[in-house]
């Protein structure tokens, strides 16, 4: 079959489509209906079928590779290494459920997981899988005010954290970060677990706070039953950035999850069981959960976890590691590859890479240097791919399990089976010609995998992300893009106020929220501006209360740093705008609406665009001025 006539099925005829695919997972009880769209927006996908993504992921393997690598932990942080077989790692997922079990944590509790790159985080979101409990990961970069918000938002029963982490060789606190978020917070967790790295010194908390290794130790035998869910039981909530400074809390299910990672290793990452998967993400973004923890796993294959740099101890570390682990499929981010790029590439050639299929890369746009100077360096075809916490899998990219579709410079690729994509008018909600600018959007319903709703609030799902065009209900992907005439796609950044800094997504009304908390700011604007490096590098531009307090080089200097530290210890240093400057006036629209997009033109030396409603022009003057220092 080729691609189209495959993609043309997956879209005509989405039942019969799917179904097929479900066979690529183990049920535990059949489904009796593919797809359930009477309430649109809302999916149900594989109605009445019953299965968990742990057993897909580990117990599922016992049987034909219990004793091949299942997951390879790494970190040139600490200088550890271990892998786990698949009996190990159901060993180890066992010991963490019936932890979590001892705790009185029960199918539909909500579990927080907020831990650094260590195999015991792995551990924790299986067993949570195991045992039906929703986990929610929060990205080990966050501070305590975006760990607050997430835990009042959650109200996790129990918190699986840790002493620390460690980044270019310097450890970074998770428990003081920890207690303040719990302080700040509403809602207080029964227990908080910690795994105890022997980094930092822990002060635990009487009855609250447990070591986990002492637990582990008792519950070292256990056997904990797989509890077997229905398709559309919750199994994760993701909080990610949107427009407001409230983070929304992607929810996803778990048979429709666990059938769209399996078809999409499948098609799109062609991993074969037996094989090793390198993924150089984070397990607190989405590209973590599916393709460090679930993915690979659900396609029988060993996955790796890495803590550490891709330069550090230098610019060769990830290509020993594919070269020992024997990496078949690797995923990383455009901004990664960018760093790797200042670096001598002989670091590079020193390694035997024969076991590297395909490098894709995600997050982020991709430029054309970037991608034809790593595929010429690794001589492997390099597969962009184009998605989003929400989707939770690629929405363009291109199937070459399916058929050897040749990818273009620069464009992500074309949809993915299931995907509605469609190039709109954003006033008018037109279809947009080709090659025509227009916002991004899917037509419903959604393939298995999406996003059911936003965590205990459906009105905001569907009043955030859909519409009504014409006579169908689109999704948003808050993305500008255009397809050229052979369908081919292109996405142009986005049309909220959500950056993209070195691939991490982050709300610029979260961190203006933060910057405003400092006493001597009166008003921000946080725009994201091109970075050769980055991506985007957010920039702030605050009105000082008290304007004598920036009016030298020094006192400016000053009061840049101290916003900064607002910024670090509230939301974490990923956060952190990279530099603030000082004005006296905002560009505003005459009603007072931030002319954001106005004051990132400027910043990256373009024209600002239509200025028929803005309040004072000058303002535009000051930008210019406090850019030029
Ligand atoms: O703007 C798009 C950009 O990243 C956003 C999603 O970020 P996140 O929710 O963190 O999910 C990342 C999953 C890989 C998108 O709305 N984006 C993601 N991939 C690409 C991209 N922009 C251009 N090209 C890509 N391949």
């Amino acid at each position: 079959m080729n691609y189209a006539e495959f993609y043309n099925h997956s879209v005509s005829n989405p039942q019969a489509f799917w179904e097929n695919e479900a066979r690529l997972i183990d049920w535990q009880q059949p489904f009796s209906q593919a797809l359930d769209y009477s309430r649109p927006p809302f999916t149900k996908w594989f109605v009445g079928g019953k299965t968990n993504l742990c057993h897909n992921a580990v117990d599922r393997w016992i049987g034909t590779q219990a004793d091949q690598p299942a997951l390879i932990a790494i970190s040139t942080e600490t200088g550890t290494e271990k892998v786990y077989s698949f009996t190990e790692l159901l060993a180890e997922v066992n010991r963490a459920a019936a932890v979590m079990q001892s705790l009185g944590v029960a199918k539909g509790d909500r579990v927080l997981i907020y831990m650094p790159m260590v195999a015991e985080a792995a551990f924790a979101m299986l067993a949570c899988a195991r045992i039906g409990a929703i986990h929610s990961v929060v990205f080990g970069g966050f501070a305590s005010n975006s760990l607050a918000t997430r835990i009042d938002d959650a109200k996790p029963k129990l918190i699986f954290s840790a002493d620390a982490g460690s980044r270019a060789g310097k450890i970074v606190e998770y428990k003081p970060l920890l207690d303040e978020a719990i302080n700040l917070a509403r809602h207080k967790p029964s227990h908080v677990l910690l795994v105890n790295r022997g980094l930092a010194p822990m002060k635990l908390l009487a009855d609250r706070d447990l070591d986990y290794s002492a637990l582990r130790q008792q519950h070292f035998d256990a056997n904990v039953p797989l509890v077997w869910l229905d398709s559309g039981d919750p199994s994760y909530v993701l909080y990610t950035s949107g427009t407001t400074g409230k983070p929304k809390g992607v929810q996803r299910d778990v048979g429709g999850y666990a059938v769209a990672l399996a078809s999409s290793m499948k098609h799109i990452f062609c991993g074969n069981p037996g094989e090793t998967y390198f993924a150089t993400s984070d397990i607190g973004w989405v590209v973590g959960h599916s393709y460090i923890v679930y993915g690979p796993l659900i396609a029988g294959m060993a996955t790796i976890m890495y803590e550490g740099l891709p330069v550090r101890p230098d610019a060769g570390v990830w290509w020993g590691i594919v070269e020992k682990y024997k990496v078949t499929r690797m995923f990383s981010a455009p901004t990664a590859v960018r760093v790797l790029k200042k670096h001598p590439p002989e670091l590079m050639k020193k390694y035997d890479l024969s076991s590297l299929k395909a490098l894709y890369l995600a997050g982020e746009p991709l430029d054309e240097t970037t991608s034809e100077w790593i595929a010429s360096q690794l001589g492997v075809p390099v597969i962009d791919n184009y998605w989003q916490t929400e989707t939770g899998w690629p929405i363009l990219s291109v199937a070459k399990g399916i058929e050897d579709t040749p990818t273009r410079l620069g464009s992500p690729g074309i949809p993915m089976p299931g995907y509605k994509v469609k190039i709109i008018n954003e006033t008018t909600g037109a279809l947009c010609g080709p090659n025509e600018k227009g916002v991004v959007v899917l037509e419903g319903p959604l393939p298995p995998g999406c996003m059911q709703t936003i965590y205990g609030d459906d009105e905001r799902f569907v009043n955030t992300y859909w519409s009504d065009v014409g006579n169908a209900q689109v999704y948003s992907t808050f993305d500008w893009g255009i397809r050229d005439a052979d369908g081919y796609y292109f996405i142009l950044g986005r049309t909220d106020d959500v950056i993209n800094v070195a691939g991490h997504r982050l709300g610029t009304r979260e961190i203006e929220e933060s910057i405003s908390s400092h006493p001597n700011v009166s008003e921000v604007a946080v725009v994201g501006v091109e970075d050769k490096i980055k991506g985007q590098a957010a920039i702030a531009f605050v009105i000082p209360r008290n304007a004598e307090t920036a009016a030298t080089p020094q006192a400016k200097l000053a009061l840049e740093a101290e916003i900064m530290a607002v910024v670090d210890k509230q939301l974490g240093a990923v956060a952190r705008p990279s530099r603030v400057y000082f004005v006296t006036l905002l560009p505003k629209t005459r009603s007072g609406k931030l002319l954001r997009r106005s004051i990132q033109a400027i910043c990256e030396g373009r024209d600002p665009g239509d200025l028929t409603t803005i309040e004072d022009p000058l303002s535009l003057q000051q930008i210019k001025a406090a850019l030029a220092g």
